[in-house]
């Protein structure tokens, strides 16, 4: 008789609204429903989670200089980005295997994401299927984030697959091209309990029972600013490269034809030690001067952070674990309930402040806190 892997993971499954203080106990509460290995995975960093813990730190380097007689009775959030009209300033960040947070996967994670009115960035790590995704999305836009195989016919197979699926633009993440020091997952012994669909055709297993050490070892380490050129040439999309931290980086992705620049240290889970990701955003903005979009992530919790990272420089930001957490505590509701927290809260946050607009926002000046 074949021996069959018995998947012993018992992801949350309840669908409820939730209620929100601050995106940050969300984290406790989803502790306590999901299972230990997964729950370590999505909330823990790299090596000793400095940069984890500075990325939510960082943002009290700056503070923000409130003005008063602005007539701020209509905060408008709306904005747009590469084509697309958002309802606010913020989009769903990439993020591997949602199924470790909630039964329902993506397709929980991008209904939440389109009924709130924003765009989904799907993972080449996604769990589910790009058609089951699309049962949540139900034709709400969307971008593709690429984990790039060493074969490049593989890469060409994959951008096709997410074109045909209707992303607008391909997110080349350059961070990973080895796993992060994740401790945690280490001594857990993590292995991802399913598959991921998308990228199995260049791993040597589907994905389930593999560490992400082993699935990042599989794809390409050899990342040069000739990979952005390709998938722009290749795709016709635009193409926003993560992960950077330096201008430099941020100049040499632009020279290669990217679209866009996605300021991020993921979340604290690869270079331990970098800085925070906020305190490398307002050199990157002075480099990149308004010449393609910059998108923001790591550290993003409160409607404060959001309007901190505008007036740096970001365009839009990303939000990523908080979305998680709201996955895991009431699925696609607790999605939506954590995109209109944060929209409450920054629209609370640009009425304290004087300003009404995203470009309001945009003009602000922080001020170093001493
Ligand atoms: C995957 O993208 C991870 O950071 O774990």
């Amino acid at each position: 008789m074949q021996n069959v892997v018995e998947n012993k993971y018992n992801a949350p499954t309840e669908v409820r609204d939730i209620d929100i203080v601050n995106t940050l106990e969300l984290e406790q509460l989803a502790k306590e429903i999901v299972p230990h290995g997964g729950y370590d995975y999505i909330s823990g960093g790299s090596g000793d989670e400095y940069t984890l813990k500075q990325n939510i730190k960082s943002f009290n380097h700056k503070g923000i200089l409130p003005r008063v007689l602005a007539d701020v009775e209509h905060p408008d959030t709306a904005t747009s980005i590469l084509g697309h009209d958002i309802k606010a300033p913020f989009i769903m960040a990439p993020i591997a295997a949602h199924g470790l947070a909630h039964e329902t996967k993506e397709a929980g994670t991008a209904r939440g994401v389109a009924e709130f009115g924003t765009i989904m960035s799907i993972s080449a790590y996604s769990g589910a299927k790009f058609e089951e995704i699309e049962k949540g999305l139900n034709g709400s836009p969307r971008w593709f984030q690429l984990y790039m195989s060493k074969d490049d016919e593989l890469n060409k197979k994959i951008v096709d697959e997410a074109k045909q699926d209707g992303a607008t633009a391909i997110i080349l993440t350059a961070d990973s091209t080895i796993s992060g020091n994740r401790e945690k997952d280490m001594r857990n012994k993590f292995v991802y309990p399913f598959g991921m669909p998308i990228v199995s055709r260049y791993l040597t297993g589907s994905g389930a029972n593999m560490s992400l050490n082993n699935i990042y070892a599989q794809s390409k380490q050899k990342i040069s600013p000739r990979d952005v050129k390709f998938l722009a040439d290749y795709s016709g999309l635009p193409i926003i490269v993560k992960g950077i931290q330096a201008p430099e980086d941020a100049l040499l992705a632009m020279g290669a034809g990217a679209s866009g620049v996605w300021v991020s240290n993921h979340g604290g889970r690869q270079l331990d030690g970098a800085p925070g990701s906020f305190d490398t955003l307002e050199a990157i903005s002075k480099a990149v001067a308004g010449r393609v979009p910059i998108i923001f992530d790591s550290g993003i919790r409160r409607g404060e952070h959001i309007f901190k990272a505008l007036a740096s420089g970001a365009d839009v930001v990303a939000i990523g674990r908080p979305a998680l957490y709201g996955l895991a505590l009431g699925g696609w509701k607790g999605v939506k309930n954590v995109f209109d927290y944060f929209h409450t809260d920054l629209k609370r946050v640009m009425q304290l402040a004087g300003t009404q607009t995203v470009e309001d926002i945009k003009n602000t000046t922080l001020v170093d806190n001493k």
